[in-house]
């Protein structure tokens, strides 16, 4: 009698657990058969694991893993696999991996990365990217993903700022950007700040991808795509601007992933270069982990590019470069023929199998059930946590940067406001607020919401709210323009909320202008005429645009950029406007004036040359109307550097060889070695003092620059060496560190891509303070 009830009781049980909860898993101890595969075993390495996973596959079941979408190969007990899910900014829902459709149906939406970026402090991007990796396990535990492979960060330079995309990325330096890819990989994967927790090849929270590799950051501009660009790039700005974030991501991130771009670089598919992935990913930058392609990036190298002859020649390049598995479908379809034809070989796939499952294994999806795994406790209520949100205010609130503030218009005091007139297309949206790649949020607050608040609170009697304009387009407007001015004529104060959102700049659509959209700009000046008090101007958008007429304005007394702020990013900037946050961030990118869309956004050069301006705070030389590292705050602040003597490198005589270019000696930094490197390094301290009357958070931004600058177009201007972000309250000063290593700081790329070190002077800069340093050879 017993024995059916337990029977019943067991498959209730088994169908409980197995239901829409449980992840699917493989290596299922209490599966007699599963069990006693030799790559279900946690005792032997990952390398001989996914070997022997690989050894069992037939042919058909090996081409079947090679796309994003991985079936499931039953007999092994192996569920299917989904590679593709995106985490930018929060876990999102833009990738087929995570559904939101279950317990958890959001998740955090911290600032989009531009603005996250602003805030100049690794740590908090570092935190940022450990709550995503969390929420991720939070939703694979919740039975809501099918892999834990994310597509983040994306790490292009931001080198146009018409570039649609560019919101995406840390911005144009390639030092921070490096410094941002590293935080943000060491955060999701489940390893510690210094890096020292997830040794090569070691167990993951979540996998990071550092995309797109590279030289990647046109996306359709003027009829030409991404799928056909060839990015014509010199070897100079290659080691010295697309490269360095790439392997920073790798060699001091450990990233387990890789993406591949659309575009050709230099003539060759960057999907279908061995050079790329297998010689410098693999081989110099010692990658471990599995390298995608790009979304359909296989097909075009065959139907877009013509640059393989049959799509059997196209499964070939990308295999046989290093590429492991396809976003898409196309090697699914046509590796079976290449086989046939010889074009490749059953080792070919092998390696990248071994590749893919080695990471599957790394994620800990193949150990037995994940539930009782290292990650395997954190619950679908650790999704969205208090903490977590408290976490999006506060990057929201370290991004946000204060551009102008003429006359301390900023912030508004206590009580001195009866009405306060909020207008514009931005001022009531909160999905604005949240940029691309963002999954549905915890909360949605809009910046009307946020400052409404201040009316409770006793800062402003009353807010009133016009659109302005229909749409952030603004297109045809002179209603609601006349509405506005008639509103902002009685105001006491008025706040414009204006900009862009993603019908301006998004994924596969770039600018082909720089000001303000249909009549915004128009809205702004005959609002500003009228008002009775100078006007604050908030732009929400994630490229640059050209304000300056509104920063030659009198009557347009402060202006804010907000960037894509976030689901909090609303309430961190109301409490700016009203002083219970003192603003602090710094522009990630430069500003630049209408007319630098005379420039071709398919030019590539960084450096300037006749008739071409050059591209970034390292090179440009054309007029801007903000310069990148601007940034203002409630406070001001100074800096003076502590090192008094003039500061001597020495190289060591003995390993450097100098030559001479141009009466400047120079030497390879690799002929001056490991050793060579770690002597010529000194350490330079800088006192800080915040003499405002507020306490803030202040990023400091360390530079410098070779006595000749960039006036024979061989180096930068300056270049960005180090960054430090320090909370001083009012009066209060520090004195802060940075490390200068000649080997990685002072040095620039030959015209074969080959980093030197120069003798002469340099000059290490923090604001106005100035510190010379002698280079000898
Ligand atoms: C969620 O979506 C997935 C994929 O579309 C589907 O298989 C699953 O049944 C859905 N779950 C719920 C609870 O609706
Ligand atoms: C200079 O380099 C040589 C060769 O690597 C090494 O033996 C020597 O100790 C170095 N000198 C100094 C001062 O470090």
């Amino acid at each position: 009698m017993a024995k059916p009830i337990l029977f019943l009781l067991v498959l209730i049980l088994f169908f409980l657990h197995g239901g829409d909860s449980a992840p699917p898993h493989a290596c299922d101890s209490s599966n007699p058969t599963t069990k006693l595969f030799l790559f279900c075993r946690t005792d032997i390495s990952i390398n001989r694991r996914a070997k022997d996973l690989v050894s069992r596959l037939t042919v058909d079941e090996k081409i079947s893993q090679l796309v994003n979408t991985a079936p499931g190969i039953p007999r092994l007990g192996i569920p299917a696999y989904e590679w593709w899910s995106e985490a930018l900014h929060g876990v999102a829902g833009v990738g087929p991996g995570i559904r939101f459709n279950g317990t958890v149906h959001a998740a955090t939406s911290f600032p989009q990365v531009i603005l996250t970026a602003a805030s100049f402090d690794p740590y908090e991007w570092f935190r940022i990217a450990r709550v995503i990796g969390k929420e991720a396990r939070g939703v694979y535990n919740a039975g809501q993903a099918n892999g834990m492979t994310f597509w983040a960060p994306n790490i292009n330079i931001f080198r146009d700022p018409r570039w649609g995309r560019g919101q995406e990325t840390p911005g144009e330096d390639p030092t921070m950007t490096g410094t941002y890819a590293v935080a943000y990989v060491r955060g999701l994967q489940g390893d510690s700040f210094d890096g020292k927790k997830i040794l090569s090849g070691g167990h993951l929270q979540a996998s990071a991808c550092c995309k797109h590799f590279t030289a990647y950051d046109l996306d359709r501009w003027k009829g030409i795509t991404r799928y056909v660009f060839n990015a014509q790039v010199s070897l100079a700005d290659l080691a010295e601007t697309y490269q360095p974030p790439f392997k920073k991501c790798i060699q001091e991130g450990r990233a387990s992933g890789i993406m591949c771009a659309y575009n050709r670089v230099n003539g060759v598919p960057a999907c279908a270069n061995p050079n790329l992935l297998t010689h410098t990913a693999r081989g110099l930058w010692q990658f471990n982990g599995y390298i995608t392609s790009d979304c359909d990036a296989v097909s075009i190298i065959y139907d877009a590019q013509g640059y393989a002859k049959s799509p059997e020649d196209a499964v070939a390049d990308v295999l046989k470069a290093g590429m492991d598995v396809n976003c898409g479908s196309y090697l699914a379809k046509h590796t079976k023929s290449a086989l046939q034809k010889k074009k490749v070989s059953e080792s070919d796939i092998n390696r990248a199998l071994i590749n893919l499952f080695s990471v599957r294994i790394r994620l800990g999806l193949l150990n037995g059930d994940p539930s009782k795994l290292t990650y395997g406790n954190i619950s679908p209520k650790d999704v969205c946590s208090p903490g977590h949100q408290a976490l999006a205010l506060e990057a929201a609130r370290n991004g946000i940067v204060l551009m102008k503030n003429t006359l301390k218009l900023l912030p508004f005091s206590k009580g001195s406001i009866g009405s306060l007139a909020v207008i514009g297309p931005n001022a009531d949206i909160a999905k604005t607020l949240l940029g691309n790649y963002a999954g549905p949020p915890c909360k949605s607050v809009t910046p009307l919401d946020a400052i409404n608040v201040y009316i409770e609170r006793g800062y402003i009697k009353s807010t009133i709210y016009h659109k302005g304009c229909d749409s952030v387009a603004c297109a045809n407007a002179d209603a609601e323009i006349d509405q506005a001015v008639a509103i902002a004529r009685d105001a006491d104060r008025v706040v414009l909320i204006m900009g862009l959102d993603l019908t301006q700049e998004k994924e596969d659509f770039d600018r082909v202008d720089l000001s303000l959209p249909g009549k915004q700009r128009e809205l702004i000046t005959s609002i500003a005429k009228v008002a009775k008090k100078p006007v604050v101007l908030v732009l929400i958008c994630g490229g640059p645009v050209d304000v300056s007429f509104a920063t030659n304005n009198a009557k347009i007394g402060s202006i804010i950029w907000a960037g894509y702020p976030g689901e909090a990013g609303g309430i961190a900037l109301a409490e700016i406007l009203f002083g219970d946050h003192n603003p602090g961030g710094r522009l990630p990118v430069t500003w630049y004036p209408q007319s630098f869309v005379n420039v071709k956004m398919t030019d590539m050069r960084m450096r300037s040359a006749t008739g071409y301006p050059g591209r970034t705070y390292r090179f440009y030389k054309g007029p801007k109307v903000f310069e990148f590292g601007h940034g203002l705050s409630y406070s001001r602040y100074s800096y003076q550097f502590k090192t008094q003597a003039e500061t001597n490198l020495y190289l060591n005589q003995s390993v450097a060889k100098p030559n001479s270019v141009d009466s400047i000696r120079y030497t390879l930094v690799s002929e001056m070695g490991k050793h060579g490197c770690d002597i010529a390094k000194t350490k330079v301290s800088v006192m800080v003092e915040n003499q405002g009357e507020m306490s803030g958070k202040h990023p400091v931004l360390m530079f410098a620059r070779h006595e000749r600058g960039g006036e024979d177009g061989k180096r930068a201007e300056k270049q960005l060496v180090g960054f430090k972000s320090i909370v001083l309250s009012n009066g209060e000063r520090a004195e802060i560190e940075f490390e200068i290593s000649l080997c990685e700081h002072l040095t620039r790329a030959n015209e074969v891509g080959v980093m030197v070190v120069e003798e002469g002077k340099y000059f290490l800069t923090v604001g106005d303070s100035e510190l010379p340093l002698t280079v000898n050879l």
